[in-house]
């Protein structure tokens, strides 16, 4: 008779402090979410070091939070994930930290999990039987790439950007309309009441086979429009709303044109939509809508799952532990996927 496995799963690599329990793989008990957006839309950007300061103030209550909401104490778990690459050294580290000292203390195995694949793992949470092989678009402020997945946990990069990541060039954008930060929820919400098709900017395919992403031509034709309107500051109030439907027509439409081409001659059984992008309403329908990629098994994690949490990070753990990946006290943090240690 085996006990069922609960992990814990610990994410502090950019601005969330976050802490979730999922029970054998792929229940999510709990998912908890300390946001420090507050700290830095001001500067419109994540401060590396306010984030790491913030995480260190927040792990201990988020840790307690998640174990409480899930009805556990930590020595009912089965080990313990944390995102240790890549992202902001700082920031991973008090994650890290943390983590360890709860596997010492209470003698857990410890694995490290890299984010982007967790990011795709969020589509097993939300489909545990997902049709393999899977197509992935992780797109959020750091990342922007394409992955094929054969094997869950071990996602395939073949495609990414070339410049900014799509969430970035939201987040650029909204600051140049003199909107709120993040700037992808705050373009999305402008973009209701504006026209789509009010500007024709650019859609970067690079070539017409390549499935890699560029946005900074796509910034800089919002930018020159911006300064073209010849408003000191932001453009006028009836502008705005334009501009952002027609930047975020022109980022979605080029996401989708990239999936359609990644699936085209893969023969992939089905899509999944990762990262704080992934939240966006007008991807989810144009890709429901697409003539080609709705054939696909098409899985939309509720958008919990897709920006930065902790349960992605604890389901992969738990699937990695299961295949006797453990790390020991020794793990350590890497700002790059590349540069990650996994000591055995
Ligand atoms: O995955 P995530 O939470 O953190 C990173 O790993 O970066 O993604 C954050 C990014 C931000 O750039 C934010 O503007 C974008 O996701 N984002 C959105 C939406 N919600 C968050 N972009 C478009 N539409 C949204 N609804
Ligand atoms: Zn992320």
């Amino acid at each position: 008779m085996t006990r069922p496995s609960l992990v814990l799963g610990i994410e502090s690599s950019c601005d969330e402090t976050a802490a979730a329990v999922v029970r054998d793989g792929v229940e999510v008990l709990s998912n908890v979410v300390a946001s420090q957006h507050e700290l830095h839309e001001r500067f419109r950007g994540v401060v590396p070091e306010i984030a790491s300061r913030s995480h260190l103030q927040r792990i201990v209550p988020t840790v307690r939070e998640a174990l409480a909401q899930a009805g556990a104490t930590p020595a009912d778990l089965s080990g313990v994930a944390v995102t240790n690459r890549p992202g902001m050294i700082g920031c991973l580290l008090v994650g890290v930290a943390a983590a360890k000292a709860l596997c010492w203390r209470f003698r857990l195995p410890l694995v490290g999990v890299d984010h982007v694949q967790a990011h795709i793992h969020a589509a097993f949470l939300a489909a545990p039987d997902l049709p393999l092989p899977l197509l992935a678009l992780v797109a959020s402020g750091g990342h922007t790439a394409l992955y094929h997945v054969d094997t869950p946990g071990r996602g395939e990069r073949i495609g990414s950007t070339r410049d900014d990541a799509a969430g970035e060039a939201l987040d650029k954008a909204a600051a140049l309309l003199g909107l709120g930060y993040p700037g992808g929820p705050a373009i999305e919400q402008a973009a209701e009441g504006g026209n789509p098709d009010a500007v024709a900017f650019p859609r970067a395919l690079l070539g017409p086979t390549s499935i890699d992403f560029s946005f900074s031509g796509l910034k800089t034709a919002l930018l020159l429009r911006v300064q073209r309107s010849g408003a000191p500051g932001a453009p006028a109030a009836d502008e705005v709303a334009d501009l952002a439907a027609s930047f975020q027509a022109a980022v979605v439409d080029t996401l989708v044109e990239k999936l359609a081409r990644a699936a085209r001659p893969r023969g992939v059984r089905s899509l999944a939509i990762g990262g704080g992008v992934a939240r966006n309403r007008r991807l989810r329908a144009a890709i429901a809508a697409h003539d080609e990629l709705r054939r696909l098994a098409v899985v939309f994690p509720p958008p919990d799952l897709c920006s930065d949490n902790a349960a992605m990070v604890a389901g992969l753990g738990a699937l990695l532990l299961a295949r006797g990946e453990h790390a020991t006290l020794a793990l350590e943090a890497a700002a790059t996927s590349r540069a990650a240690v996994h000591p055995r």
